[in-house]
């Protein structure tokens, strides 16, 4: 792997003075010495300064002859090194360059490039991949038209690449292959012009699961999804969110499919999520394969949004795709929203919001705020792969939100449609992307494009006050945004608030309109929901009050900030019982449990026989009535249910954080809430009993995630009779979600059931992957004293696997990213484990190892002793001798 240390900068951007518009490349395939003919078709590109020298990328090239317009090169006319290919001289008009590379897909194990997983060949060529397999323009601004022939013997059946299929036949066992061996080949052709990044190829023995798709102009699309033999059973679920995805996109976005075909494979061993390919997706099989009593709600409700999210590239990604990396969220932000939105139709909007928004805090605010902080669209990196983050895919959704929030419906519809029209074809930028719909609907979004230059979460402080005798409420909002890595000051930013009146009797509270306190002009009428920040401070009066009421912001959390208003525990109270807007009283619900745990924290950290602060009664009484309101969704309630987390609670601190005495807090008010809500839980548990047969659709999960979710709080009160109650939930499951809840929670709380059932758990499914996957995960995640040993010895278990990234994930990644007691114990073992781990992986595969690294991001919050041990380990790690450029980016970022 090339050890260049580089950076790369968005204004350093220039186009390649030659463009290679057609591709024809022949796999002649075998695990160790796979044969690759590459013919690239270029010619200089118009207007460029053709008298540079051509520079092809390359990545641990093993290239065995070079030919120019059919002959072979001689020496002295190039120079080829592992990771680039330089022709001197290149013809001034079309020319053909072909290359012969030889790769060893068995010895692949960075999962980048050709590879093998449980013997099938596969690629993975995002980001920079396909120079893994030939020298090319390896950028996403060069289209080309692809054509590949893959020959391999005919116990490998399948052979697949993007596009359709024009040629298939037997063929002569090639010269030093096994005679005995017959051999085949299949052709496919590719007509759409696309970035090396979306190339993909596939051959295996497999099963093959079809359907199809009528699309609404009438074609026919054949369905294929591959995977492994002994799996065809756990395929239905996907097929059909593939299908629900490409109607909505008709319905909704007018996209329509434009080839006769669409594959999907799964495979078991994956660096991310999945993989857009052309035609061709590439999944973990992670986010395939489900069936009732192997996969959770929460698996089918991530295979659903996976399959729509990769589907849903083929317009915002492929068709139209990135100038260069930086651009990055040009498509994932965008797609993401739109997998967003397929989700909330499928399900229920409100639900799906608070998930996504917990999400976003969970995983993007950490990073917003720690030394990794980038802007949506960075202007700088060293290593691509260390930017398919949380703020690009995750903010970068949001920012789409607000876009749509700001403009209207059918202003960010026509934006999108010109969008569609204009670029179709082509490798474009955010900046085009603006113009969209800026043209389209006569506004201006200079100021709303600092959203993808300013990494940071913006502060907003609202202060109201209501003045009875006018009937008047005045709110002023102020905007500020903190300093990240390289910003030290920031511009002001365009906020969209939505806000509602909340009478304080509950009752509906009305207004007249809405004056520019400064200005004195009117801004709105009395039926204006939106308030668009553009100054540092606005103050705002309503007119006509009809009662004293109180604002509820940001409703459905209209913006990727942080609240802070004057509104009193009791004021969210009144939130929490009369809220019309589901998101916000779900906030205000946790709003007042924040409270109580900041509360309680401190007390634990100032003295270690801390007493327990008594909870909120009024809360209390407001948790119960919504629990036991039969308008309220399950999966809304199940919401409600749930804790802020202790990461949660740690960055609400900031800093000195002390994750014991977080633990110990949240531990206590379960506890407390589990006591004072009492029999209304086991009464409601009790009512939820599942009949029939499991049935994966949105009420059904909603149904189990709050009987599930209250069997937790149960649990949190005590053993008792919660464990008969557990064990029986346990053992009478009729599904995966039901069971590993049960399990879930005996583990988490502590019960002294768990440990039978985690080896009854293991002997039922020891033979499924992604079921163990569930058992490391969370035996990793237990805050027991002893997990740490565990995680070390699960680590010879023999269903774990180094090489395997859902493996490492489960166990490792759950270990960190779940677990804040243990990962951030204060005698440093945590973090040791988890950088020697990061170490180990990193020679086999650093995408991986700088992942795990990740989990370091926010040591600065830590309390003195804990960020010393942090300290000490990133500093290990940095000061190793051979790292790769993927995790000493990290490391490096994170020591700044
Ligand atoms: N582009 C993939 C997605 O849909 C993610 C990915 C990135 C997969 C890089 C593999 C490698 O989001
Ligand atoms: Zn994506």
């Amino acid at each position: 792997m090339p050890q260049d240390h580089s950076v790369v900068r968005l204004e350093d951007y220039q186009p390649t003075p030659y463009q290679i518009d057609r591709v024809s490349m022949a796999f002649r395939l075998d695990p160790m010495q796979t044969e690759i003919t590459t013919t690239l078709r270029m010619a200089p590109r118009q207007g460029s300064n053709n008298s540079q020298a051509l520079k092809l990328q390359g990545d641990e090239i093993n290239l065995i002859g070079a030919r120019l317009n059919g002959s072979a090169l001689d020496a002295s006319h190039y120079e080829a090194t592992p990771d680039s290919f330089v022709l001197h001289k290149p013809p001034q008009e079309t020319f053909i360059l072909e290359f012969v590379t030889r790769v060893a897909p068995d010895n692949n194990t960075q999962l980048m490039g050709l590879y093998r997983s449980s013997g099938t060949y596969c690629t993975q060529c995002e980001a920079e991949g396909f120079r893994r397999i030939t020298y090319f323009y390896d950028r996403p601004d060069v289209l080309s038209v692809y054509e590949v022939r893959i020959e391999a013997p005919k116990d490998v059946p399948y052979l697949l690449a993007n596009g359709n299929l024009i040629d298939s036949g037997d063929m002569d066992t090639p010269e030093g292959f096994d005679t005995a061996q017959a051999w085949h080949y299949a052709v496919w052709q590719d007509p759409f012009p696309k970035p090396s990044y979306l190339f993909a190829m596939v051959a295996g023995d497999l099963a093959r699961v079809e359907d199809h798709f009528i699309t609404r102009s009438g074609r026919n699309v054949a369905l294929h999804i591959y995977v492994e033999h002994g799996k065809e059973d756990r395929v239905a679920y996907a097929m059909d969110s593939l299908k629900r995805s490409m109607k909505w996109d008709e319905d909704v976005f007018d996209r329509e499919y434009d080839l006769d075909i669409f594959m999907i494979l799964a495979v078991s061993d994956f660096n991310m999520g999945a993989m857009e390919n052309k035609g061709l997706n590439i999944f973990n099989d992670k986010y395939v394969l489900a069936k009732p009593d192997t996969a959770t709600d929460t698996d089918y409700a991530l295979i659903e949004a996976v399959i729509a999210h990769e589907y849903f590239h083929n317009w915002t990604g492929n068709r139209i795709t990135c100038r260069d990396w930086f651009q990055l969220c040009l498509k994932e932000g965008l797609t993401v929203f739109r997998d967003q939105e397929f989700s909330s139709d499928m399900r229920s909007r409100p639900v799906k919001r608070i998930s996504d928004v917990r999400q976003l805090r969970a995983r993007q605010f950490p990073e917003d705020s720690g030394p990794l902080a980038h802007p949506v669209r960075p202007e700088a990196y060293s290593e691509i792969n260390n930017f398919y983050t949380a703020t690009v895919y995750e903010k970068g959704a949001e920012l789409c939100r607000m876009l749509k929030t700001l403009i209207g419906d059918d202003g960010f519809k026509d934006g999108l449609d010109l969008y569609f029209k204009r670029f179709d074809g082509q490798a474009v930028t955010i900046e085009d992307f603006l113009a969209s719909f800026e043209e389209a609907c006569s506004v201006n979004l200079t100021q709303f494009s600092q959203w993808y230059r300013q990494a940071g979460t913006p502060n907003l402080v609202a202060t109201y006050t209501y003045d009875a005798a006018r009937g008047q409420m005045s709110l002023t909002i102020e905007q500020s945004c903190p300093p990240t890595p390289g910003q030290p000051t920031k511009k002001l930013m365009q906020i969209p608030v939505r806000f509602g009146l909340v009478a304080r009797d509950g009752s509906s509270a009305t207004f007249s309109g809405i004056r520019d306190a400064k200005s004195g002009s009117l801004i709105g009428g009395s039926d204006c929901t939106l308030l668009t920040l553009t100054n540092r401070e606005h103050t705002y009066i309503f007119e006509g009050v009809s009662t004293d009421a109180l604002p509820s912001l940001a409703r459905g959390f209209s913006a990727p900030i942080h609240l802070r208003t004057n509104l009193t525990l009791e004021d969210q109270l009144i939130l929490v019982r009369h809220d019309t807007d589901p998101f916000n009283r779900w906030e205000a619900t946790q709003f007042v449990l924040m409270d109580h745990l900041i509360r309680q924290t401190r007390a634990n950290q100032s003295s270690s026989i801390a007493v327990d602060q008594p909870v909120n009664a009024a809360l209390i009484e407001a948790l119960k009535t919504c629990l036991l309101d039969d308008s309220l969704e399950h999966a809304f309630r199940a919401q409600l249910l749930q804790v802020p987390s202790e990461a949660d609670i740690a960055r609400e601190i900031g800093k000195n954080v002390n994750p014991d005495a977080i633990h110990a807090a949240r531990e206590s008010l379960r506890q407390e809430l589990a006591k004072a809500l009492g029999t209304t839980l086991v009464e409601l548990y009790q009512s939820l009993q599942d009949g029939g047969a499991f049935q994966p659709d949105s009420a059904s999960a909603g149904r189990r995630a709050l009987r599930n979710g209250l069997l937790d709080l149960i649990l949190a009160a005590g053993e008792g009779t919660a464990k008969g109650i557990a064990t029986a939930h346990y053992n009478e499951a009729s599904n995966m979600t039901d069971r590993f809840a049960a399990l879930a929670a005996m583990t988490l709380n502590r019960s002294t059931a768990a440990d039978a059932l985690l080896t009854d758990f293991h002997d039922r499914y020891a033979d499924d992957a992604l079921v163990i996957d569930k058992w490391l995960s969370l035996q990793a995640s237990s805050p027991q004293e002893g997990t740490i040993g565990k995680v070390k010895t699960l680590m010879d278990h023999p269903s774990f696997s180094m090489s395997n990234p859902n493996r490492v994930r489960a166990l490792i990644g759950a270990f960190a990213m779940n677990n804040p007691i243990q990962f951030n114990r204060k005698d440093g073992e945590g973090f040791k484990l988890v950088a020697d781990i990061i170490l180990t992986l990193d020679r086999s595969n650093p995408q991986t190892a700088a992942r795990l690294a990740n989990n370091f991001r926010s040591w600065k919050v830590l309390e003195a002793s804990r960020q010393t041990s942090a300290e000490r380990e990133l500093r290990r790690i940095a000061n190793t001798e051979v790292l790769s450029k993927d995790v000493a980016d990290i490391v490096n970022r994170c020591l700044q």
